[in-house]
């Protein structure tokens, strides 16, 4: 059953009702201020940092759910309603929400007045934008009231949402014209203050919270807006708020646009005051004549799309399936904007006071996201490596207010040092710039002891490499890629972290996946070597790749048999074989080891994705492992926390899905590398979101796995690195074009009856136009054709004085 349906043209999710089965959120702003909004209005808004510079409340875990928005109410006579519906959840005779890329429009109809809402962050300015139509559709003369809402947060999200005998006392708000300005603490320590304001003369204003809900009431109630007359309070502690009345005549048939600006403004620490404690508002000012006239909203709105116009052409498909082409060219690089964006900090499932920007979440999210604007990722790159010890371990997290590296949470992820070349891997393919390499890049944001990034490089291979166990494969610390895995650990105690307690190394617990990622990226290292001429050491850390690869196929380490083993634990026992009672067999090995090549020869990479179908497959994706945890193994920590079927123990963990469908695609199966795309694939999930619950338009982290209660049903969308991986996938894998170190690749591994395709892609200032004759066959180029000239094997000689160059494909 669907909720709404894909307009791809206009690259919308149109929601025809507010009542999803979840909140079907979006995204606004791209560079440093962010909102989120739901269909129903719902979200938030903060500035670079979603826990330190929180703009509006949002209240998690409340009920009915999403409760916290940015909203407007509509007061025809007795009836109070609102455009997305809630508050006030008043029945509308029309409702529609369009989520598109970077903005959301509403639209609501009751008794005969229309309301048009569009929402976006411009692309230069730290505010938001939303634009209120209001239309008499009726055939009399109607007088309406608007009122605008919105709950300030005191900026640490943290602390708001508990240090109430310090916060009820310090709320200082100051009102000017229709400018409605929240200046907590910025009497003492800080020098910003936010501002919610309308185009128009209003008619009276609230900023106490009790004056305009009453006491007792709630924001679906409003007394003042019940009573058709805001208050003009004052707010002094407490709670403040930012609320305007318009009143409003409409003729029949007559709009009116109403435009308001939430800006967030910094001044300079000398320049903080306009008077005696009357905050300095010049900023503020030029910051709202900006957005004041319809026309200057749309120029604002135009640039926005410009924008994602020119991103969203880097690459494109045109092929004969709507869904793919649809995935690839609008939904899933937007998200693999967002995941760069936010790492795992602010979503309606991460709170945004957890943790910041995770260190091999980062790297990964910049697979994705790295052909879109390569300066970003180049900086990112920078600032994750800056968090790297000198011994070539890393901080696991990180804050992207200071970039400094997250002490409560710490080092000991043994995977976490080579997703940093992962990470500068794919940055050189896809710009070909080298320079990177040389920077000069602090350990631990200390300056005195700066190296440079391809030093780093060679300290995380180098960490991975000199910490192995007693099969010779890489330690495991405090967990891997999943980190659920906690094999040191050892807890006893309900409340102690799983990720933190026990000791963050241990001589014998083992990693097959770190193993798996050592040969991909020890490969990779290698290329970057002989990039930069180091043959000698590009031959050792080949060596050290073949001994692994060698380890990981031996039944006494790596290989199990039928599939990889997934682990050894502390007491040296096997985790993920045959020979245990639960956990027999996960994915991760076997999606990783294949994509990275380990066993195509032996046999053994096609034995261990068979296994993967047999084992582990169900109709809504793979499944992280089987059988399912029944008890809570001490020895293997979280991961055996969960109830059977959900998150790391036996749910189907979406990130992983593309290391299976890319390990096909290695192995050249086509039919079953689309098939396992397919699964999780949110334009085909889209058909029973009953089921799935959770945005049809984005991926999910986590969908139940068969021992689930509920299996199917998506949870915790949005901020997973499924979206890189996926992407990566679906543009690199499967349709095959792929950066290398020398030019663009073109090797697609496609189901047999795909039909042709082409792709457009612009590759270090290259358009490539590039079409492929698929006759059927799932994987094999028989032809490569470069501006009519045939070419050997499949990688595109890189030209730079060509502006287009095209590309014919024959597959065979
Ligand atoms: C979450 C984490 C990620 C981890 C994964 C598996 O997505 O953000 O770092 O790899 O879970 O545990
Ligand atoms: C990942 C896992 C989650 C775990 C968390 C710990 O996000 O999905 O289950 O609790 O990591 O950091």
């Amino acid at each position: 059953m669907k909720f709404g349906h894909f307009d791809d043209e206009h690259r919308e999710y149109v929601i025809e009702t507010p009542k999803t089965p979840l909140p079907w959120i979006n995204y606004l702003g791209s560079k440093e201020f962010f909102s989120l909004i739901s269909n129903t209005c719902g979200g938030y808004t903060f500035y670079k940092d979603a826990k330190l510079l929180r703009l509006t409340r949002y209240r998690y875990n409340d009920v009915p759910m999403d409760i916290n928005g940015k909203y407007f109410y509509i007061k025809d006579g007795d009836t109070v309603w609102n455009p997305g519906w809630k508050p006030t959840q008043t029945d509308l005779d029309e409702y529609e929400c369009r989520h598109g890329i970077g903005y959301s429009k509403f639209k609501g109809v009751k008794n005969g007045v229309r309301a048009d809402v569009l929402t976006f962050v411009p692309v230069n300015d730290n505010c938001e934008v939303s634009r209120l139509v209001v239309t008499n559709d009726s055939s009399a003369e109607k007088s309406i009231s608007i009122f605008s809402y919105v709950e300030w947060c005191l900026w640490n999200a943290d602390d708001d949402s508990r240090n109430f005998q310090r916060n009820f006392s310090t709320g200082e708000v100051e009102v000017k014209g229709s400018a409605i300005y929240h200046k907590t603490e910025y009497r003492e320590r800080r020098n910003h203050y936010a501002v919610y304001s309308v185009n128009a003369p209003i008619t009276a204003f609230d900023t106490a919270r009790d004056s305009f809900l009453g006491l007792y009431h709630y924001a679906g109630d409003p007394e003042a807006v019940l009573n058709g007359k805001l208050t003009n309070s004052m707010a002094s502690g407490w709670s403040p708020i930012a609320a305007h009345q318009l009143d409003v005549t409409l003729k029949p048939g007559e709009s009116k646009s109403y435009v308001f600006v939430l800006g967030y403004i910094e001044n300079p620490v000398e320049d903080k005051w306009e008077s005696h404690n009357v905050i300095n508002k010049k900023p503020a000012e030029a910051l709202l004549a900006k957005y004041d006239t319809d026309a200057k909203v749309d120029a604002a709105f135009a640039e926005l799309n410009d924008q994602w116009d020119k991103l969203l052409n880097i690459y494109t498909v045109d092929s004969s399936n709507d869904k793919v082409n649809r995935m690839v060219n609008i939904w899933n690089q937007y998200q693999c904007m967002v995941t760069f964006n936010m790492s795992r900090s602010a979503s309606y499932y991460e709170s945004g006071i957890g943790r910041g920007m995770g260190f091999r979440d980062s790297c990964q999210d910049l697979l994705g996201f790295v052909h879109l604007i390569p300066d970003r990722a180049r900086e990112r790159i920078i600032d994750i490596a800056s968090t790297q010890f000198q011994d070539g371990r890393a901080y696991h997290q990180y804050q992207p207010l200071t970039k400094k590296g997250n002490s409560d949470i710490g080092s000991g992820f043994g995977d976490d040092p080579l997703w940093l070349i992962a990470g500068t891997s794919a940055y050189i393919r896809e710009t070909g710039d080298t320079t990177i390499l040389d920077e000069m890049v602090p350990f631990d944001n200390d300056e005195s002891v700066a190296e440079t990034l391809m030093e780093h490089l060679r300290r995380s291979f180098g960490y991975v490499d000199t910490h192995r166990g007693p099969h010779r494969l890489p330690l495991i610390g405090r967990a891997d890629w999943n980190d659920c895995l906690n094999l040191n650990c050892h807890s006893t105690q309900p409340g102690e972290s799983f990720q933190t307690f026990g000791p963050s190394e241990g001589p014998v617990a083992e990693s097959v996946f770190i193993g798996g990622m050592f040969v991909k990226y020890g490969n990779e290292y290698a290329d970057i070597c002989d990039l930069k001429g180091l043959t000698d050491e590009a031959a050792k850390v080949r060596a050290s790749v073949a001994e692994m690869t060698e380890i990981l196929l031996d039944s006494g380490a790596g290989w199990d048999g039928e599939w990889f083993v997934r682990a050894y634990d502390s007491y040296g026992g096997k985790v993920g074989s045959k020979d245990c009672e639960e956990g027999q067999i996960y994915i991760e090995p076997q999606g990783f080891c294949v994509l990275a090549g380990v066993g195509k020869e032996t046999g053994q990479a096609q034995k261990a994705l068979d296994s993967v179908k047999a084992k582990l497959d169900t109709k809504y994706g793979v499944m992280i492992l089987q059988p399912a945890y029944t008890v809570y193994h001490e020895e293997l920590g979280e991961v055996s926390s969960y109830p059977p079927g959900y998150k790391e123990n036996a749910g189907i963990f979406c990130h992983n899905n593309p290391w299976v469908s890319i390990a096909e695609t290695v192995i050249g199966r086509g039919d079953r590398a689309f098939e396992v795309y397919k699964k999780t694939c949110p334009a085909y999930t889209e058909e029973i979101s009953e089921i799935h619950r959770t945005e049809p338009y984005i991926y999910c982290q986590m969908v139940a796995g068969a021992d689930a209660k509920f299996h199917g049903e998506g949870k915790n969308s949005w901020l997973t690195g499924t979206a890189a991986w996926t992407f990566v996938n679906i543009s690199q894998y499967i349709l095959g074009v792929y950066p290398t170190l020398k030019g663009l690749s073109v090797d697609p591994c496609v189901p047999a009856d795909f039909g042709d395709f082409s792709v457009k892609r612009v590759y270090r200032g290259v358009e490539y136009d590039i079409t492929v004759k698929q006759n059927g066959v799932q994987k094999g180029v028989k032809q490569l054709i470069v501006d009519g000239a045939q070419v050997e094997g499949t990688v595109i000689p890189y030209d730079a004085s060509k502006k287009t160059v095209k590309v014919e494909v024959v597959m065979g």
